[in-house]
């Protein structure tokens, strides 16, 4: 099976990498892709994110990390590939992600999302909350990659 994990990475977290390892042992080919939530203003630039994820899968053999700017189904269809991979840490998470995959398959009846429960230790976890805690000088080192801890220290133009 080849799938892709969708996401806007902004900055990939522990969690994330999470999935991305069970979700790789489950699939010959996993497409980790980087999309524009146009709910959430961007923290750190695109191209730097897929950088990071890069550089965080980076002992992964069958994972690539994509740019797509565009629907999520638009790019299903470009690459050819139905099954999307979703983690799910709670209730509020399924309300949501439920909404976005019958919107998906609505507008491209091929796409399938899988859903994939997240491992305890990161249910408490998001990308927004990493932001939040550097913004106010926490520590963040337990939460992120070693190479994105050491990218956000250095983004201090961000804040
Ligand atoms: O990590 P996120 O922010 O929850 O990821 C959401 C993402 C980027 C996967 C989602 O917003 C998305 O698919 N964006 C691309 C545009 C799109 O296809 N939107 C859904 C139909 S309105």
């Amino acid at each position: 099976m080849v799938a892709i994990y969708p996401g806007s990475f902004d900055p990939i977290t522990n969690g994330h990498l999470d999935i991305i390892k069970r979700a790789a042992k489950l699939t010959n080919k996993l497409y980790v892709a980087v999309l524009n939530n146009s709910n959430k203003k961007g923290f750190i630039p695109i191209d730097q994110r897929v950088e990071l994820i890069k550089n965080a899968v980076n002992e992964i053999e069958n994972v690539e990390v994509i740019y797509f700017n565009g629907l999520l189904v638009e790019l299903l269809k470009e690459i050819k590939i139905d099954c999307i991979i979703k983690g799910l840490r709670c209730a509020l998470d399924y309300e949501y992600e439920a909404q976005m995959a019958h919107l998906n398959r609505d507008i491209y009846p091929n796409a399938e999302t899988l859903f994939m429960m997240c491992s305890p230790r990161y249910s408490f976890l998001s990308s927004s909350a990493v932001r939040e805690i550097y913004k106010f000088g926490g520590d963040i080192d337990k939460y992120v990659p070693k190479c994105v801890e050491e990218k956000i220290k250095k983004m201090e133009e961000l804040l």
